[in-house]
């Protein structure tokens, strides 16, 4: 299966992705994109040696990165710390091949400006007992389409909402490298 990553930001959880794809077999990182030349993303891809593109809000509106991605043959698509919302016609020439990562125990903290701290201020003013991440199909709205998983942790005792940001970090990057392994080779399994 061919994965395209798509990021915004500093590529944490897509660097531990190329990783843990560079030992498995049967799924190759074909292009790490970013609408943001400057994001991390870009030079961790270089650095793994996966090809990487910085790609504008316009060409991905328009559909030109869609038409890049069918170019190269690209199965899946995993979200990874990507801002941008996708249209309509990426969903649906993806539908059920895009998987995003949330950092909230979702429907709790989601939609619109629920990104980054944003969420973990969210999670720390509100007083909750736990928090944790969402593996999730991506749909034409924010944060709702179907839960693959979601990995929990108590937050009870944490101190700030940087302390929350740091322990759900390193849930995505234990979850969402075998969450992902296992969807995208089961849908290849019911392929054939
Ligand atoms: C992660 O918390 C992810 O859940 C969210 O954005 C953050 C990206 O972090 N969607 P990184 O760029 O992978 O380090």
């Amino acid at each position: 299966m061919r994965v395209a990553i798509l990021a915004s930001g500093s590529g944490s959880n897509a660097a531990a992705l190329m990783n843990h794809f560079s030992n498995t077999e049967g799924i190759d990182v074909v292009l790490v994109g970013s609408n943001r030349s400057s994001s991390g993303v870009l030079e961790k891809a270089n650095q793994a040696g996966v090809a990487s593109l910085h790609f504008s809000r316009e060409e991905l509106d328009s559909g030109e990165l869609l038409k890049k991605l069918e170019t190269l043959k690209v199965d899946w698509v995993l979200l990874a710390g990507f801002l941008l919302k996708i249209p309509k016609e990426f969903c649906r020439a993806f539908e059920n091949k895009i998987l995003n990562i949330h950092p909230s125990l979702l429907p709790k903290f989601g939609g619109e400006g629920m990104y980054g701290m944003n969420v973990h201020r969210a999670v720390f003013e509100a007083e909750e007992k736990e928090s944790g991440m969402t593996i999730h199909y991506v749909n034409e709205r924010y944060d709702e389409g179907a839960i693959v998983f979601q990995g929990r942790i108590d937050v009870s005792e944490l101190k700030s909402a940087e302390e929350i940001a740091s322990e759900v970090l390193k849930l995505e990057h234990e979850y969402y490298p075998r969450v992902a392994r296992e969807v995208i080779l089961d849908s290849e399994r019911n392929i054939k």
